[in-house]
């Protein structure tokens, strides 16, 4: 028996034995936060601490993979310094298998595409000092139709993916003959904690069911939007689909508004850094969308800005929320470790530039305290101090990002 049964034990038996009321309430009282640890842990992968950070194929390439682009990619990811950031999951998502399963009913690799096999991918991505994510559906076929999902073979695949040495799986919803994810996702949940090997497991229902309210028992992540486009009013919509559930992430689970598009080419410099900004502050995956082997400086810059990141991989994680919202004008905070707050002063609009001033009780800072802030994109600490509220201009379709530290 483990050491905090017998203590429930104990204090049970106390309770009983003496009637006494405060150790009952007391035995109640672990009794129940056990079921807590309990409901907590079904998902206990020990994964996404902090929100995963990497790459996934379909934003650029949707189904024209194959392993070298995979190997390359893990090779730039590397070479280009943004392993060293953090980025390390390198995810294949839809088109990789063969349509059908072979006569063990295995998946079976694209023999076209992915001649060497998925276990050498990862042996080789592995050998980088990076993990290997891939992709398969909670339905009979994936969203291409072009490979067979999971339902029904999810043990099979399970312990597939572990033997090959996967670390991640995005898990879609499409061609599902209409059951819900609620039934569909837990079945793999138990398929990936039995397989042998702690795999980040992404639930991709698009936020139909709500997945905030119940994907922290099943999955590390949960997509609460449909697919992103690279425009600015996809992107925007995005984040203010993702923003309402910001109460629900925390470690271990985190509102998932989609991959980013940075590097694609359809939004200017301004709307990228806004794009990757609102990603970092509501703690989202950072999964780059384009191809990092042809990037260039100016998206290095952006999805390799270490401040913002750091926001993003802050140990608190607390996923920040819009505080006020006036026209074009919006303000999002969200607080860090050792009392800091990451704050975003975003001009939606697009053609005026305001002033944009974020107050000290909007954003959760006790009214007289002194800060230096930091600008996370110019890379300065400002010289003024700041009491009260700080104030920025803020050009169309951009934003100004802030570390908001106390003085002592
Ligand atoms: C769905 C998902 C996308 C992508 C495609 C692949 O649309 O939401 O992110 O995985 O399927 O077909």
């Amino acid at each position: 028996m483990g050491k905090s049964k017998e203590l429930v034990l104990v204090l049970v038996l106390a309770a009983l034995v003496s009637g006494s009321a405060s150790a009952a309430s007391e035995s109640r009282r672990v009794i129940e936060s056990e079921g807590d640890v309990y409901r907590r842990n079904l998902l206990a992968n020990g994964l996404g601490n902090t929100p995963p950070m990497g790459w996934n194929s379909w934003n650029h390439f949707n189904c024209i993979i194959d392993e070298k682009i995979i190997r390359e990619t893990a090779d730039a990811v590397v070479s280009t310094g943004l392993a060293k950031l953090g980025y390390e999951y390198i995810n294949i998502d839809d088109c990789w298998a063969e349509i059908s399963r072979d006569d063990k009913g295995n998946l079976v690799p694209k023999k076209s595409t992915f001649p060497s096999g998925i276990k050498a991918l990862a042996d080789y991505v592995h050998s980088k000092g990076l993990k290997l994510g891939i992709y398969s559906d909670a339905g009979y076929f994936t969203c291409s139709k072009k490979m067979p999902g999971s339902l029904g073979h999810e043990e099979h695949d399970a312990k597939t993916f572990a033997s090959w040495g996967i670390d991640y799986l995005k898990y879609d919803n499409c061609n599902n003959g209409g059951s819900k994810p609620t039934v569909r996702y837990p079945v793999m949940t138990r398929a990936l904690m039995n397989a042998g090997r702690p795999i980040f497991f992404s639930l991709c229902e698009w936020g139909d069911l709500h997945p905030a309210l119940w994907g922290a028992k099943l999955g590390n992540s949960w997509r609460t939007t449909n697919d992103i486009a690279d425009t600015w009013d996809s992107m925007v919509s995005r984040a203010d689909m993702n923003e309402v559930y910001a109460d629900y992430a925390k470690p271990g689970g985190w509102n998932d508004p989609d991959m980013l598009e940075v590097g694609n080419g359809g939004m200017t410099k301004n709307e990228y850094i806004v794009h990757f900004s609102i990603w970092a502050i509501s703690k989202a995956p950072l999964l780059i969308g384009c191809d990092v082997r042809n990037m260039t400086k100016e998206t290095m810059e952006i999805i390799g800005n270490k401040e913002v990141i750091d926001v993003n991989q802050d140990p608190l994680g607390v996923q920040a929320k819009k505080v006020r919202m006036e026209g074009d004008i919006e303000i999002w905070a969200g607080p860090l470790s050792d009392y800091k707050t990451a704050v975003l002063l975003l001009n939606r609009g697009s053609s005026s530039r305001y002033p944009i001033t974020a107050l000290w009780e909007d954003i959760g800072i006790p009214p007289k305290t002194v800060v230096e802030a930091r600008d996370l994109w110019e890379h300065k600490t400002l010289i003024t101090q700041f009491v009260g509220n700080i104030t920025a201009t803020v050009d169309p379709h951009a934003s100004k990002m802030y570390v908001l530290t106390p003085v002592a």
